[in-house]
């Protein structure tokens, strides 16, 4: 045994094994680079040894550089393992089990041959933290695959499992894997004597490809113009593989090394280094020690057929779960299966799923009709319409069947938990889910903590969430809990700036070039007016204080509700989605101005961005320091997986850094003089501006 203790270098067989083994992913942590430059330097010399294989112990083969090193000073390297492993003498095997990806892949692809189990993933995620693959890989990659491929692959930043690998011609060979190191000696040994060396960098075939379409690279670039606008790093790939197209490999090499340096320590590299770890860190709550484990969740029913009850049978059935499905009748249940066989079907149309994956998925979802049926399942998640009568119902019925010790989910986005638990005898067992719409494809889950919730409980909620393909975050229990809370806040400064004189489609402009893939009175135009109308008529029956919204009433009452009636705040052609503006609606917001007196006047669009997104900053500050949510970058990856927040900057609370607490805070309080009470300064934000911290940082009281 040599080198430091995260590599291990052992002869056997003829076979020199270097494994890597620091866990939890094999990155390329301190020590990694340099025990996997000695151990293969050393062989070189060591007759003992014919062939190597590079192996990864634990849970991977390597998840890539260690990202944490990114945006600091690193000392410079003597020798980087891809120039180690690919001017080796002897054959390097690498054999890759869990992930290969980023440096993982690179150094992979810097062997000679590549074995994979099955179940294995590779890719080149790099794109994904804003920057491009740095160790070779923009220049190994399209001479293995081709560049279109190549391009494709590294552009989308996906994984690309194991079987497909082979197809493309990333990996030689999948081996059983039940020890893989093991077949990875064996096939080690099979190749020791082959000469010449097969190495990546010498293979030219594939890139003849670009000669024969000389505008593939060009139809990208257009293809990714719009959903990558304002960045910088999916560009940069392309013209990487563009040069592998062009120049030498070491020319190629230097060109992928300055387009990287131009990456690196860029705001979206930043933006995106901080949503990695946000996303990460919201898995962790105080106070939930490591000794509570969650019991492990098997069987699962969804109460309610509905849209948002079907999407929720969709994540369980998408992640493999069993799950039954319950409602008021076999035709409201039927009805909610044919949805959910549409939503699949339109996803094989589509070519994204595979037939039998989709029937494997169907199976999954059984229907039942009556609650004796769920009764054995480990966790049931309500999701029935939304109001508290008919969920109080349902949970006193649920406490009546379901066995002891099962989970009780009510997916609500704003009902009062604890007055939901209080109609059972468990409210221990009672935790509130929020999912968000399309629950299938929608990321963030809102996993609320009652007065009452045991912290096992908690801890077998936030697992659940992850065990389906969610981000579990943590909220309390408050009106709208955290996420919708937060929004709220914008969705009203919306349409109050629409009375004052700012248009739908100028607001829409701004949050469009700000990033957001469609602004926000599109979307509303798209979910329907109607929705949030019933909800307004609601608040106010019950509250004389509470301010309106007018305008989108007005447009409601004159059966404009959105695309579905061809009208809202656009109209809309016959069959098309297209939102084209609409005087029509410029004579209604006048002509409702004009009745509240409301004097319009023009807007900047940075008074725009700032006034809706300057509400929501002062909310998140009270939340926070309400502890309804447990940190500002919660929040912010709350806003990248339920709001469509553009990713690249970050979230809310990294964007407002870019800006200045105290800057935010004069503006807050400048508006608070102007429009009133809701502008009310929150404490947080002005000790945050007093003190010059950063608002990404802040954290409720009971962080400590
Ligand atoms: N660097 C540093 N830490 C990493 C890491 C990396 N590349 N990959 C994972 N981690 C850490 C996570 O932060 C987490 O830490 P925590 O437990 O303290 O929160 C821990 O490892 C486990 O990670 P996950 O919770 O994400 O574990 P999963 O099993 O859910 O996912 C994974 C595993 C798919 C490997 C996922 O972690 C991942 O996508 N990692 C990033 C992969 C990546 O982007 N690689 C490219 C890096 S850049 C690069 O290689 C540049 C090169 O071209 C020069």
């Amino acid at each position: 045994m040599t080198e430091a203790a995260v590599v291990r270098f052992d002869v056997e067989d003829g076979v020199g094994v270097v494994t890597i083994d620091y866990p939890p992913v094999n990155a390329l942590g301190p020590g990694v680079v340099e025990g996997i430059v000695e151990a293969i330097d050393a062989a070189q010399s060591n007759p003992a040894v014919k062939a190597l294989v590079l192996i990864g112990a634990g849970r991977s083969f390597i998840a890539g550089a260690d990202i944490r090193r990114f945006g600091k000073p690193r000392p410079p390297m003597a020798r980087r393992t891809y120039d180690a492993l690919d001017g080796s003498s002897k054959p390097i095997v690498a054999a890759i089990h869990g992930f290969a990806l980023g440096g993982g892949l690179e150094n992979a692809m810097a062997c000679h041959y590549r074995i994979a189990v099955p179940s294995a993933k590779v890719g080149l995620p790099e794109v994904l933290i804003g920057i491009l693959p740095g160790g070779g890989g923009t220049q190994r990659l399209p001479r293995l695959i081709g560049p279109k491929a190549a391009m494709e692959m590294i552009v989308s930043g996906r994984h690309v499992p194991a079987p497909e690998a082979l197809k493309l011609g990333i990996v030689d060979a999948l081996v059983d894997g039940k020890d893989l190191r093991k077949e990875a000696i064996a096939f080690a040994k099979s190749i020791a004597d082959k000469r010449p060396l097969r190495r990546v960098r010498d293979l030219t075939d594939r890139l003849a490809e670009a000669k024969a379409d000389p505008g593939m690279f060009e139809a990208m670039r257009k293809s990714i113009a719009r959903k990558a606008r304002n960045q910088k790093a999916p560009f940069n790939c392309i013209a990487a593989v563009e040069a592998a197209c062009s120049q030498p490999f070491d020319e190629g090499i230097a060109t992928e090394r300055s387009l990287f340096n131009e990456l690196e320590n860029a705001d979206e590299a930043k933006a995106l280094r901080y949503a990695f770890f946000a996303e990460r860190e919201v898995a962790r709550i105080p106070g939930l020690s490591k000794d509570v484990t969650p019991p492990v969740l098997k069987t699962a029913a969804v109460l309610g057929a509905g849209t948002m009850g079907g999407g929720i049978a969709m994540s369980f059935a998408d992640a493999g779960f069993p799950v039954k499905l319950l409602d008021a009748s076999a035709e409201i249940v039927e009805r909610g299966l044919a949805r959910i066989r549409d939503n699949y079907a339109t996803s094989v149309k589509r070519g994204s799923l595979a037939q039998a994956e989709m029937d494997r998925r169907m199976a999954r979802i059984e229907p039942v009709a009556t609650y004796e049926d769920i009764a054995e399942v480990d966790v049931v998640i309500e999701a029935v319409f939304e109001r508290m009568d008919v969920k109080k119902e349902v949970f006193a019925k649920l406490d009546a069947v379901m066995k002891p010790g099962a989970l009780m989910l009510t997916n609500t986005s704003a009902l009062d938990i604890d007055e939901i638990a209080a109609v059972t005898k468990r409210p221990e067992a009672v935790v509130g889910a929020h999912f968000f719409v399309p629950a299938n494809v929608m990321r963030l889950l809102e996993v609320v903590e009652g007065a009452k919730t045991a912290p096992a409980t908690m801890a077998a909620a936030m697992k659940l969430g992850r065990d389906i393909g969610k981000i579990s975050a943590w909220a309390g229990n408050t009106d709208g809990f955290a996420a919708n809370r937060s929004r709220i806040t914008f969705t009203q400064e919306q349409g109050w700036m629409v009375e004052e004189g700012a248009l739908p489609e100028q607001i829409d402009k701004v949050m469009v070039d700000f990033g957001y893939p469609v602004g926000p009175f599109a979307v509303n135009d798209m979910s329907g007016l109607d929705v949030s109308y019933q909800t307004r008529k609601r608040r106010a029956a019950a509250d004389p204080t509470y301010r309106g919204l007018p305008i989108p009433d007005r447009l409601v009452e004159m059966g404009r509700k959105g695309q579905k009636t061809g009208a809202g705040w656009y109209r809309y052609d016959k069959g098309d989605r297209t939102p084209h503006v609409d005087p029509e609606t410029h004579r209604i917001i006048k002509e409702v101005a004009a009745e509240r007196g409301i004097q319009q006047r023009a807007f900047t669009e940075q008074e725009i961005l700032h006034r809706l997104l300057f509400s929501s900053v002062n909310e998140v500050c009270k939340i926070i320091e309400e502890g309804k949510a447990l940190r500002a970058s919660d929040i912010d990856t709350m806003w990248l997986n339920g709001f469509g927040f553009p990713r690249y900057r970050g979230g809310l609370m990294f964007w407002a850094d870019s800006i200045g607490a105290r800057e935010i805070y004069n503006q807050v309080a400048a508006w608070h003089q102007r429009y009133g009470g809701r502008w009310q300064p929150s404490a947080l934000l002005r000790q945050i501006a007093e003190t010059g911290g950063q608002l990404r940082d802040a954290k409720a009281p009971q962080m400590g």
